[in-house]
C-alpha cells in the first residue's frame, strides 16, 4: 500500500443532521494532524461520475458544525452502476457509469475515498472497491437509525428531538379541541423515530412497521382515555407502518429508478378513526423538517467521532471497513456487515415492553384488554 496523500470524501443518499460535523472532522484531522489533502466530491456519487469535485480547506469547514445538510450536496439518484442519464428529449435511461467514477478518482490522484451514507450508499462504495479497486472507508449515516453493525447513526437524535417537539406542540392543541392528532414520522422500514419520539412525547398510540396493526385497539385506547376524562389522543404513525394483512402506503415512485418513497398512511387512517370514534382527527406529516436544520449536540459529537476515526482507518489503509458505534466506543467493522441487513425495532424487546407498560398501544392488542387496563 502506498503513502496516503490525498483523500476524497462524499455524502450520498438522503441528508442527515451531523454530516457537516463528519466532513469537518475529516478535513481538520487530515490537514492539521496528518498533513494530507482532502478533495470534496459534490452531490454524492454523481460528482464522481461527472467529475464535480474541489479541494476542501480549513476555511471551507469553518462554522459548519451547527449547520444541517451537507456542504458537499447529496443525491439518492447517483448510483454509478445504475446511473440515470438524461437524454436531449427529456427522457431518462439507466447506464453503467462506474468506469467514469473510477476515472475521476484517478484524475484527482486520490489514494482513498471516505463514503458517508446509508445502506444504499455504503453498498455502492463497497461495490466500487470490489469491482474497480477504489479504496473505500465508510461512515454510516441515516436519521432512520436502521443500519446493522452500528448501535447508532448520527441524525437520529436530531430527528427524534424534532418529532418530540412536534408532539409536545400537538398535545396542547389536541387537548384544547378534544381531537385525535396523528403525527406521521419518517424511518422507512424501521420504527425507531416513531418509537423514541412517541415515548419521549407521551404518545398514546405508536404504529410501527415491525408491528402490523388493526384499528380496533387504537379505538379502544381513545375510548378508554375518553372514559377517564382525557378527550384527546396522540398517535404517532411511522411512515412504513402497515395494517395487519395490508400494504405500506407510498407517496411516490421514481419512474426511472423504481425507488419508492413511503408516506401518506395517516391520511388513510384519519377518516377511519374519525368515523369509528366520533372525534375530530387531524393529520400532521412532519416530513423533511425532521431531517433539516441544526444538529443536536449528540449528533455533532457522533459525527465528529465518526469522521475522525474514519480518517484514521483511511490513513492506516484499513479499506473496506466502516466506523461503527459499539457501546461507548467507535470501532471498525466490514462494510459488508452493514449493508443489506436492517436493524429493526424488536417487537418483543425491552423498549416496546416499557412503552406497553406505560399504556402505549401498538395496534396488535386485544381491544378488550386495552379497555380493561385503563
Ligand atoms: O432514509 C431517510 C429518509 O428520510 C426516510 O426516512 C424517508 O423515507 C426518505 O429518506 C425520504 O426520502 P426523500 O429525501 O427522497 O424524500
Amino acid at each position: 500500500m502506498g503513502e496516503i496523500r490525498k483523500i476524497g470524501i462524499l455524502t450520498g443518499g438522503g441528508d442527515a443532521p451531523g454530516l457537516n460535523a463528519v466532513i469537518r472532522a475529516v478535513v481538520k484531522g487530515a490537514i492539521l494532524h496528518h498533513k494530507v489533502r482532502v478533495i470534496g466530491i459534490m452531490d454524492g456519487f454523481s460528482g464522481l461520475v461527472e467529475n464535480h469535485a474541489r479541494e476542501l480547506t480549513l476555511t471551507d469547514v469553518r462554522g459548519i458544525l451547527p449547520r444541517g445538510g451537507t456542504i458537499l450536496g447529496t443525491t439518492n439518484r447517483g448510483n454509478p452502476f445504475e446511473y440515470v442519464e438524461r437524454l436531449k428529449d427529456g427522457t431518462e435511461r439507466i447506464v453503467d457509469a462506474s468506469g467514469a467514477a473510477k476515472e475521476t478518482f484517478e484524475r484527482h490522484g486520490l489514494d482513498a475515498l471516505i463514503v458517508i451514507g446509508g445502506d444504499g450508499t455504503l453498498a455502492i462504495g463497497h461495490r466500487l472497491m470490489q469491482e474497480h479497486g477504489i479504496p473505500v472507508v465508510g461512515v454510516p449515516k441515516t436519521i432512520d437509525n436502521d443500519l446493522a453493525a452500528t448501535d447508532r447513526t448520527f441524525g437520529f437524535a436530531t430527528a427524534v428531538e424534532v418529532a418530540t417537539d412536534a408532539l409536545d406542540r400537538l398535545h396542547t392543541t389536541a387537548e384544547s379541541h378534544h381531537r385525535i392528532m396523528l403525527l406521521e414520522v419518517m424511518g422507512r422500514e424501521a420504527g425507531w423515530i416513531a418509537l423514541h419520539s412517541g415515548m419521549a412525547g407521551g404518545a398514546d398510540v405508536i404504529l410501527i412497521p415491525e408491528i402490523p396493526f388493526t384499528l380496533e385497539p387504537v379505538v379502544a385506547k381513545v375510548w378508554a382515555r375518553q372514559n377517564r376524562g382525557s378527550a384527546f389522543s396522540i398517535v404517532v404513525v411511522a411512515e412504513g407502518a402497515k395494517p395487519a394483512g395490508g400494504e405500506q402506503v407510498y407517496a411516490a415512485v421514481d419512474p426511472t429508478t423504481g425507488w419508492k418513497r413511503l408516506g401518506g398512511l395517516s391520511y388513510q387512517l384519519a377518516p377511519q378513526l374519525q368515523e369509528k370514534t366520533g372525534l375530530e382527527v387531524r393529520v400532521t406529516v412532519l416530513g423533511h423538517i425532521q431531517r433539516g436544520g441544526t444538529p443536536s449536540a449528540e449528533d455533532r459529537i457522533l459525527g465528529t467521532r465518526f469522521g475522525s476515526e474514519a480518517l484514521e482507518l483511511a490513513m492506516a489503509g484499513r479499506f473496506g471497513n466502516m466506523v461503527a458505534l459499539k457501546g461507548e466506543r467507535i470501532e471498525a467493522v466490514p462494510i459488508e456487515n452493514a449493508i443489506n441487513r436492517l436493524k429493526l425495532v424488536d417487537p418483543e424487546g425491552q423498549e416496546v415492553a416499557t412503552a406497553r407498560r406505560a399504556g402505549v398501544v401498538f395496534g396488535d392488542e386485544d381491544p378488550d384488554e386495552v379497555l380493561d387496563s385503563e
